[in-house]
């Protein structure tokens, strides 16, 4: 899959408080490797600001809000998340950042890959590059 999209998940309402779940390649186009968090992000931060080479990740905002900006090399586009039952598949070779977060935010993040530092794009002329050829 090579387009960012809103995915659902399964949500079972209770009235003793409601219950989402997430199976890898499941729900989402891809085993997870490795799940990372953000939190006690400051007013006005702005998180990621980089690529990935090969990973693919899904984020959900598990509690609170945030904006994650997406650039594909072609158009940019803003997804508001704000509840643990859905998330945003975001493939590799996009380009993402992630701002606006509400107090007490948590955004979690699955990884296709574990931790590789040189999986990262960090330069956006060289990411643009790569999306053109
Ligand atoms: P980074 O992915 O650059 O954060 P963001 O994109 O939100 O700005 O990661 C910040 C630091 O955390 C960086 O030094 C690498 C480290 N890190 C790990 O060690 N393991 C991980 O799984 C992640 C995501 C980051």
């Amino acid at each position: 899959m090579n387009e960012s999209e809103i995915i659902n998940l399964p949500k079972i309402e209770d009235d003793r408080g409601n219950l989402s779940f997430l199976e890898g390649a499941s729900h989402i186009p891809f085993e997870i490797k490795r799940v990372y968090w953000i939190y006690d992000v400051p007013g006005g931060e702005t998180r990621g600001g980089h690529a990935f080479r090969e990973s693919c990740e899904f984020i959900i905002a598990l509690s609170g809000s945030f904006d994650v900006v997406l650039y594909d090399g072609q158009k940019e586009t803003r997804h508001h998340l704000a509840r643990g039952y859905y998330g945003l598949y975001v493939p590799k070779l996009v380009w993402r950042s992630m701002e606006n977060f509400s107090t007490n935010s948590l955004a979690l993040i699955c990884s296709s890959t574990s931790y590789h530092d040189d999986d990262y794009l960090r330069d956006f002329n060289e990411f643009k590059g790569l999306t053109h050829e």
